[in-house]
This record gives C-alpha cells, structure tokens and sequence, in this order.
C-alpha cells in the first residue's frame, strides 16, 4: 500500500486581486488535510472509496470530467502505464469543503503523489503543481494558481501569479486563529462577480486591486520583521478593501468584528469569501478569549495555527 497526505492551506492577504497579478500570502494548515492510500487488487479495475462524499465506484463509471476522475484519468495518460493495473484508491479528508481551506487542490496533490510512488512514476513537486494548476482550471475557471501553490510546496508562500514559487520568510512566531462560518460558498462564483465588478468599471478596480497589492506587499515585510501590530492593521485593511468587492458577508463580518472586540490585533476574511473562513492574528495569551467570542459568534469551528 502507498500513502500520501496534503495539508489545507489559508491565504493570509491578497486574494481576489491575486487573480489579477498582484501578490498575495498563504500558508499551509496542517491540522487539516487530505489523505490517499492505492493498493494493488486482483478484481479488475480502479475502484475509489472517498466515504466523505459517499463516493464508491469503478473509475469507467464516473463522467470524465468528475473531479476525482479527471485527475486519474489524467495521471495514467501522462504516465503511460500499461497494462493498466487494478487499484483500490480511498481516498479521505478533514478539510471542509468550499470553505477556501483548499480542500480540491489537497485532494489532488495527495491522490497524484500516491499514484506516483505507487505506479513508480516519480514527479517532482514542480510537476505535481502544474498538474494540480491544470486540474483547478478545469473546475475552478480562471483560479490564480495560490492553492496547489502552497498546498504542494506546504509552505508559507509569497505568490503571484505565473511567477516562480517564493518562499515567505516569518521572522517572529504569529498565532493564527481561524474561524468557519460553516456556509459553504463556491470561490468561481465570487471570482465571476469580481469579475464583472471589475469589466463594468476597470480603472476603480485596478485601483483598489493596487491597494490590495500594496497591503500584500507591506504584510510580507511585517511578517518578516515579526512586526505583528502592523500586521494587525494590514489584515484589517485587507478586510475592508474584500467588503468593498462584495465578497464578505454579515456571518462573515460578524466573526471578524468579534475577534477585533476579543482582542485580535487585525482580522479579515479569507479565500474566495461569502462563506468558509476567516482568520484572526492574536497574541499568544489572547487565545482562548478571541476562540471564545467567535464561538459565541456563530463560527462553527475554529483552528488556531502557529505560523513560525
Ligand atoms: O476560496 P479559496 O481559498 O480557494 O481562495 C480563492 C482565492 C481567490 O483569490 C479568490 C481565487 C484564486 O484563484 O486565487
């Protein structure tokens, strides 16, 4: 049997405008992630268990273009591997879906990284995030590429788009709170109305994607100085520049108000918004209060990650 695992990954500034070649941040979340394991069988065939979608099928089975089975599909083209053999492939995740946690680009770095060792087809991680570039764009439209970025990498990144992947240097530990909405909301729909904002009044949205850019820019030199009260600031003027492109929403501004009120130096959304997560940046013994009032305030789960 071959294992692989993929952690969940946050953006911490610059999404949405990302999508138009600014910079953005994001690091990985290791306490949740995707994991595969492929096992030869003697029945013929490729069988996939993904109990958490209550999926249990033969790959001829699905449409071609089913998530999952683009993905194998795709692998055994590329590998060529012939005959082909006979799997079991499960395939398991703790990242919530459609909540800007990554949970798509994990499943597909974990199930290729299984297939590839297992088929003994090696792919280096430059490979295994093109390939998972390629799979986004099928599902997600026009995606920037930040997600199977970090999430292959399973750094902190400093991103733009169609740029090499740059490393992002934390120079002080940072707690991270994150908390869920629990609505699910897909990213392709508020990248599309983005989208319109942005083909109905560009010089306004390139102006305020620039802004974004700067804050980008300005919080990779706070993280890297460890200076975490202007990072605080940042987060909070990411967050007002996300309402503005319409994709926060009342659940969401709701838990990032409560953080701020607890205590939290900065909040915002995260990710493509109107659902899923946002995050807090806390000081270590604000923990518990902050974790608190966002409990208090509807978040269905939270996470803290230390980010060092
Ligand atoms: O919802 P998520 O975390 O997958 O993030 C999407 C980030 C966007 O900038 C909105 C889109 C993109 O492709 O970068």
């Amino acid at each position: 049997m071959t294992q692989a695992s993929a952690p969940g990954k946050i953006i911490l500034f610059g999404e949405h405008a990302v999508v138009y070649g600014r910079p953005a941040l994001a690091v990985p979340v290791t306490q949740v992630h995707a994991d595969v394991d492929v096992t030869d069988v003697s029945r013929r065939g490729i069988w996939i268990n993904a109990p958490d979608v209550d999926l249990h099928a033969e790959l001829n089975t699905l449409p071609s273009d089913h998530p999952l089975a683009s993905v194998i599909h795709n692998f055994l083209f590329l590998s060529r591997v012939s005959p082909f053999p006979n799997l079991e492939i499960n395939i398991a995740s703790t990242i919530p879906v459609a909540s800007g946690l990554g949970s798509g680009a994990a499943v597909t770095v974990a199930l290729l990284r299984a297939l590839s060792s297992h088929l003994q087809f090696p792919m280096t991680d430059e490979d295994v995030n093109a390939f998972t570039y390629e799979i986004e764009k099928l599902h997600h439209g026009t995606p920037s590429g930040i997600d199977n970025t970090v999430i292959t990498f399973a750094k902190p990144v400093f991103f733009v788009k169609g740029n090499p992947m740059e490393t992002l240097g934390v120079g002080t530990a940072l707690t991270l709170i994150i908390g869920d909405t629990g609505i699910s909301a897909p990213t392709k729909e508020s990248v599309n109305d983005v989208r319109k904002l942005w083909e109905a009044d560009k010089p306004k949205w390139e102006s305020v994607f620039d802004r974004v850019g700067r804050i980008a820019l300005e919080a990779r030199y706070a993280i890297e100085r460890g200076k975490k009260k202007e990072l605080g600031k940042l987060t909070n003027q990411n967050h007002a520049l996300l309402q503005e492109m319409t994709v926060s929403s009342p659940e969401l501004d709701r838990l990032v108000s409560a953080a701020c009120e607890a205590g939290a130096l900065g909040a915002k959304m995260s990710g493509g918004g109107r659902g899923g997560n946002m995050i807090a940046l806390v000081e270590a013994e604000n923990i518990a209060p902050v974790v608190e009032a966002l409990k208090s305030s509807g978040a269905r789960n939270t996470i803290v990650s230390v980010l060092n």
